[in-house]
């Protein structure tokens, strides 16, 4: 017989619904990519300090801060996974770093474990090994050489996801994101560019790959010349679309006094001794 009409109506097939996920740090610059670019993987909750600009109707934003453990768990009911970014994302006051990014993620954590939440995928830092040389290729597994108090809040906060694993089952993935940009700025970038479409798959694939327990993986693109090795990549299925190298010629000039701390260590200027970040900057 001949067929006319196709053998299924696709549009009339219910499609399963998407996973509610809980994304932190909403308003901030990861934040606003992964937003744009995960619309149509998840249904997303927001929530920051500050309202994400261009906040459309259909997007569901609830204000908290990350230090009020009552407004972290209104914020995360009914998410079945979370994407923890929201924090201090520079070096601060020991205090702040601690109140903010040490608290808040056991905050997040705790919330997470008392609403049956399933994963947590956190945004972990090249600063918590800063202090390994270029010289060395590092994997998850290496001793922790945290270069900043900022390093060391992404240190606890593997640890508080570690323990929340063995303890309760929650699932945790450490993405330690190098550098976050549109396109590589210097010299260094070659090695620790995280390009935005490349953060967005990597996320995704951090919420969404099946039994993952708990994992740490490099948080940067399929950069030829890596200081991190890709160790995890496989088990979440991520697979780079960029790499830096094809910015060499542009930025390879781009670097400082190769003598210095900033040039000899992974984690750059923030292994220099003076430098403060935000610290006396603002609250
Ligand atoms: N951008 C990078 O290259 C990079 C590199 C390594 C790690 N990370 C990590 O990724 C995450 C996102 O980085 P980013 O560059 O988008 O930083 P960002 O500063 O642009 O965003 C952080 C967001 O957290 C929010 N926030 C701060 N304090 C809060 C509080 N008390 N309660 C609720 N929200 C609060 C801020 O309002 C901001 O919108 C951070 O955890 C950062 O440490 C980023």
């Amino acid at each position: 017989m001949n067929q006319t009409t196709p053998p299924d109506d696709f549009a009339s097939v219910p499609r399963p619904p998407k996973p509610r996920v809980l994304l932190t740090g909403a308003a901030g610059v990861v934040g606003s990519a992964l937003r744009a670019g995960l619309q149509g993987a998840f249904d997303l909750i927001l929530t920051d300090l500050r309202t994400p600009e261009g906040l459309e109707a259909h997007e569901t934003f609830r204000a908290a801060d990350l230090q009020n453990p009552a407004q972290v768990r209104g914020a995360m009911q009914g998410a079945q996974a979370v994407i923890h970014l929201g924090g201090i994302a520079d070096e601060h006051s020991y205090e702040r770093i601690r109140a903010v990014n040490i608290d808040g993620t056991q905050h997040v954590l705790q919330a997470a474990h008392e609403l049956g939440v399933r994963r947590v995928a956190f945004a972990s830092s090249i600063h918590t090994v800063g202090y390994y040389p270029r010289s060395q290729q590092i994997g998850p597994e290496v001793p922790v050489r945290p270069d900043t108090f900022y390093g060391v809040s992404k240190v606890a906060g593997e640890a508080l996801g570690r323990l929340y694993w063995e303890r309760y089952g929650l699932e945790f993935v450490a993405v330690r994101i190098c550098s976050f940009q549109p396109g590589p700025q210097d010299a260094r970038h070659l090695s620790t560019w995280l390009s935005p479409r490349d953060a967005v798959q990597l996320f995704r694939c951090a919420v969404t790959a099946p039994g993952v327990g708990y994992l740490t993986v490099a948080g940067i693109s399929g950069n030829t010349r890596r200081w991190m090795t890709p160790e995890g990549w496989d088990t979440l299925g991520y697979l780079p679309q960029d790499d830096a190298e094809a910015y060499a010629a542009e930025v390879q000039d781009r670097r400082g006094d190769p003598a210095s701390r900033s040039e000899t260590y992974q984690g750059g200027v923030f292994t220099e001794a003076e430098y403060t970040g935000l610290a006396g900057k603002q609250g």
